[in-house]
């Protein structure tokens, strides 16, 4: 990628800024100082502006343990934002989707704008898988009901979802679904007479919540993740 790109996608500036900058201080790459804007950086260069390091990797990715009590937002007056555990300095980093306020786990953060759009696209099938807590016992008429659509007065019914019991009682399930609509699990089970007491995702497509990432903290995807986001977009090295 060049140079001038490469700085500007990192949010020091519009390229005509960047030129101007490059012109008088330049970044250092090695012992070297280059202020060519056309310059192509390479995936080994570590590029150092203004004394920090500037991330050669076109995007970033994140894998988070929301914890309850925060929100997807990159301000709230009165909650504390996933940014809030996450460092976000450029501020160019959002969430794959939402989780409501009490909601817990998996959310993909990212500035990868297509790659965003195509996991959220009920098209591509993306499966979520929620644990949640009900304040009553499920039965196989709901079970019946999930698979083959449920209505939850939006304009067309929800894509079948998978409903499974996760205790004997049945008032703790996992609900594996392919959209992510406004409040979509909470209110699945409103329609058939249930209160969600407790939500959390465990999944979304490949990724999943394992023991090493307590609520509250993150991590950065592992190659085999990675592969899979890429054959996810059709991103083209640059
Ligand atoms: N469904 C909900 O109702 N809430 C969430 O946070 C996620 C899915």
């Amino acid at each position: 990628m060049r140079l001038d790109k490469l700085l500007s996608d990192r949010g020091y500036g519009t390229r005509k800024e960047i030129k101007k900058l490059l012109s008088k201080q330049g970044v250092q790459i090695g012992d070297v100082t280059i202020k060519d804007p056309g310059y192509q950086v390479q995936p080994e260069d570590v590029v150092v502006f203004n004394g920090e390091v500037v991330s050669t990797e076109r995007f970033s990715y994140y894998l988070f343990h929301k914890p309850a009590g925060c929100v997807c937002a990159n301000e709230d007056h009165v909650h504390p934002t996933i940014f809030s555990y996450v460092p976000n300095p450029k501020n160019t980093l959002f969430s794959v989707g939402r989780l409501d306020l009490d909601t817990e786990g998996l959310l993909l953060i990212t500035n990868d704008g297509q790659l965003a759009h195509a996991l959220l696209s009920p098209r591509r099938h993306v499966d979520k898988v929620y644990f949640a807590k009900l304040s009553g016992a499920i039965t196989d008429d709901d079970i019946k009901l999930f698979a083959e659509g449920v209505d939850i007065g939006d304009e067309k019914l929800c894509m079948p979802a998978l409903l499974e019991r996760a205790n004997d009682r049945g008032d703790e399930i996992r609900i594996t679904i392919k959209e992510g609509r406004f409040h979509q699990v909470k209110r699945m089970f409103e329609a058939v007479g249930k209160e969600v007491l407790y939500l959390k995702r465990e999944s979304m497509g490949p990724f999943t919540l394992d023991e090493q990432l307590p609520a509250g903290s993150y991590r950065t995807l592992t190659e085999e993740e990675l592969s899979y986001l890429q054959g996810f977009t059709n991103h083209t090295k640059e």
